[in-house]
């Protein structure tokens, strides 16, 4: 049960957290510590707004403070790939660190996560990136939208830590067709780039959408990148499922991260948006009016966090209790 208390506070009482700008949306708290006390650990799970210049001396102080571990969010999920001092090869395949596990030496010098030892015996600490976002985003994709990815064709808008590595995840899968659209396209064509090389079978199109510097564009990153297919607007070929992987959609006063009239002509079969608060975003409130099957980030947050949990401590997570604590603090039920 979700219900378990936790041990007050005392001078034993360890922590984790996560880090993002903006952050005050982030539901990992509720899910994490409802997780934690099922456990009976006496940790706690904070949030911090971190603005992205002060990431390096942030990562550095729970380092020093001897925290457990660490979740990033938007925007860090890039950044912190130069900022750790070891990456998990899941950080390496999927491009993006969004869990750091705090580690030290054992008495056989083997390296191990901080929790296990008392903070009096810690000697050498380390940060070690991990990435829980690409598994658990085709998971989620999976539970809660039913959609069978190998040959689909697949609009991903967001180039950034979350949609590089979803982008490389869906095309791991065997989608036939991956299109890219992001503010800034140059992310976007290096992601592609990576994509052509590393998994030649998928068709990958990035899509500029800039009008005022689209010609300019596109033939500058056509120059540099013949093997791409590089075209202005959006795709042509039917799409089944539109991933929002931008953090358009937080903010009430955000604009969607996609064309209306172009979703509406098209309605593509699912819309899946990486945020959960708004539990409904206007892209998924458009998407679900025009008869698109939807689903929220919620299921994507549970299974990185879950995962994020297990790297810590150790125990398996407990899957129920996170998810209803989840629930509760999006939902309100
Ligand atoms: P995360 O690490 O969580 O993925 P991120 O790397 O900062 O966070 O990525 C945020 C994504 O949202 C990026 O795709 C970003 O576009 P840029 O690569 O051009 O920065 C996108 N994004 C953020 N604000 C945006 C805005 N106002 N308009 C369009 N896209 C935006």
């Amino acid at each position: 049960m979700s219900d378990k208390l936790q041990p007050p506070l005392d001078a034993t009482t360890r922590y984790c957290a996560v880090y993002g700008h903006p952050i005050k949306h982030s539901a990992s708290p509720a899910m994490q510590n409802a997780g934690i006390a099922n456990l009976g650990l006496n940790w706690r799970y904070l949030a911090f707004d971190v603005h992205p210049e002060h990431l390096r001396f942030a990562i550095a102080g729970a380092k020093a403070m001897k925290y457990v571990g660490l979740n990033l969010t938007v925007p860090h999920k890039l950044l912190a790939l130069e900022m750790v001092d070891v990456l998990d090869d899941s950080a390496k395949t999927w491009g993006a660190v969004n869990t750091i596990r705090f580690e030290t030496r054992n008495k056989s010098g083997e390296w191990v996560s901080l929790a296990q030892v008392s903070p009096d015996e810690v000697n050498d600490i380390r940060a070690h990136g991990f990435n829980t976002d690409a598994d658990a985003i085709t998971r989620s994709l999976g539970e809660d939208l039913g959609i069978n990815l190998r040959g689909a064709s697949v609009l991903l808008l967001g180039a950034g830590g979350a949609g590089r590595a979803a982008a490389l995840k869906l095309a791991s899968e065997g989608v036939a067709n991956l299109f890219l659209l992001n503010r800034t396209e140059e992310k976007a064509t290096q992601v592609a780039v990576e994509i052509n090389t590393r998994f030649p079978g998928v068709r990958i199109h990035v899509t500029v959408h800039s009008p005022n510097k689209a010609a300019e564009t596109i033939r500058a990153l056509r120059t540099h990148n013949p093997a791409i297919n590089i075209f202005e607007g959006y795709p042509n070929l039917p799409v089944d499922l539109v991933l929002n992987a931008t953090s358009l959609g937080l903010k009430p006063e955000d604009a969607l991260p996609v064309d209306a009239n172009w979703l509406k002509t098209r309605r593509p079969r699912f819309v899946y948006d990486m945020i959960y608060r708004p539990a409904e975003t206007p892209l998924l409130q458009l998407a679900k009016s025009i008869g698109c099957k939807t689903a929220n980030g919620i299921g994507m947050l549970l299974y990185q966090g879950a995962k994020a949990l297990e790297l810590w401590s150790g125990r398996t997570a407990p899957i129920q209790t996170m998810r209803e604590a989840l629930e509760k603090n999006v939902y309100g039920k």
